[in-house]
């Protein structure tokens, strides 16, 4: 495979003092198709070599993957056209990009020290040890991260972010209002979050829906969902009625699809659809939000349900105080963290199929090293 991603690139070119265990980068090795389902083998792991310190330039560092977060919106990523303006297609053979944190082994910026530790922009590479240009890295704050890394890819991160920003902007919930909000993939990053964020907001009942037993007693046992439903064995529509008798008010949308479909017909007049993601389509060629059925249209117009996309990144003028609520909530145990962890960055593909499927409890990540 040709090795022309920049980062790996960057890796051949510092040779100089090759320390310890062998690099190892994932790339792209073939692309699902655009209708079809990703698996294990669109992922190819090789050695690399590691990065030196001594070879660092002005502005650069040397930085230790810990962490690397898979997400469903990397889906779009594995097609030739993402269909998302603000994410670019992988490329076959090169270096996979996407979410990750890190520790800082090295640095020349003055902005940057050894120890701290960093993020960055949809162009964290899955390679154990990597150079970047120190600008390109986000530096965190440790309070929070240091003890717990993985955090920053969770609730005091893009899926934390998503679960609050997405409630506070399109939920209208009022404390007041005696609410009743469902949510889809409940168990999942997203959805774990936005459940506890509810209460915490003010909804009296509050009720998920995900795909299999186990993920729903998570949620009645450790989350304080007042129901949750197994879209897989039971019947969705009936289960609603009975966990939602004065009807939904608000509805966070993880999913799309019939599931949603049945949801929004239990829907109250002048309620509310946060429009969070659509997993069910991204494995077909379809646009973003997908075409709904004119039934459902039809009972989003009569009822004045409100149903407009929500995307996080619009938002990141309110990143800074959504982020110390989120610390805070954690700080006094009002939000719990779960995740699926795998070892090693050569699982990190294996990590996003299986959190396609359902696989997750809570955040799928991919633990790469220790501290
Ligand atoms: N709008 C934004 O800015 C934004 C930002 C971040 C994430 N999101 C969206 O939020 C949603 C959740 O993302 P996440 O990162 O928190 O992932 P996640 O919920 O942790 O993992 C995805 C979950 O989706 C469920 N799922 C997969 N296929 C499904 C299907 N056909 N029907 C129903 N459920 C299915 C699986 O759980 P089950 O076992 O329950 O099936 C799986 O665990 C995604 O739609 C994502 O695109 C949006």
């Amino acid at each position: 495979m040709p090795k022309s991603n920049s980062e790996f690139d960057r890796s051949k070119l510092l040779v100089g003092s090759v320390i310890g265990e062998m690099n190892k980068r994932v790339y792209l090795k073939s692309r699902p198709g655009v209708n079809g389902e990703p698996t294990d083998d669109n992922f190819c792991v090789e050695d690399c070599e590691t990065p030196s310190a001594d070879t660092l330039q002005d502005g650069e560092a040397l930085v230790k993957t810990l962490y690397l977060s898979v997400d469903p919106a990397f889906r779009c990523c594995l097609n030739e056209d993402t269909g998302a303006e603000y994410l670019t297609p992988l490329q076959i053979g090169n270096t996979v990009h996407w979410l990750g944190i890190g520790v800082v082994t090295a640095s020349k910026d003055k902005e940057l020290d050894q120890g701290d530790f960093v993020t960055s922009n949809f162009d964290w590479p899955w390679m154990k040890v990597f150079v970047k240009a120190a600008n390109q890295l986000k530096k965190l704050p440790k309070d929070g991260v240091q003890e717990r890394p993985s955090l920053a890819l969770s609730a005091l991160g893009v899926t934390g972010l998503t679960a609050y920003l997405g409630i506070k902007v399109k939920g209208h919930v009022s404390p007041a209002a005696n609410q009743t909000m469902v949510i889809s993939a409940a168990a999942g990053s997203t959805g774990s979050l936005a459940g506890q964020i509810a209460r915490a907001e003010g909804c009296k009942c509050v009720v998920g829906i995900c795909g299999s037993d186990e993920k729903c007693a998570y949620l009645t046992s450790q989350l304080g969902f007042d129901a949750a439903i197994n879209y897989k064995t039971e019947d969705v529509s009936s289960r609603l009625r009975e966990t939602c008798p004065r009807g939904i008010d608000v509805y966070f949308d993880n999913v799309g699809g019939d599931i949603s479909d049945k949801v929004i017909q239990q829907m109250n007049q002048d309620s509310h659809v946060i429009l969070c993601g659509q997993i069910a389509v991204y494995n077909k060629d379809v646009p973003y939000p997908p075409p709904i059925p004119a039934s459902t249209q039809e009972t989003l117009a009569q009822r004045n349900i409100t149903r407009d996309r929500f995307l996080v990144l619009n938002y990141s003028d309110q990143f800074d105080d959504a982020l110390q609520t989120l610390a805070g909530m954690l700080q006094q145990g009002k939000l719990q963290v779960r995740e699926t962890v795998m070892e090693g960055v050569e699982n990190a593909g294996k990590a996003f199929v299986s959190m396609m499927k359902g696989g997750n409890i809570g955040k799928q990540v991919v633990k790469v090293a220790d501290m």
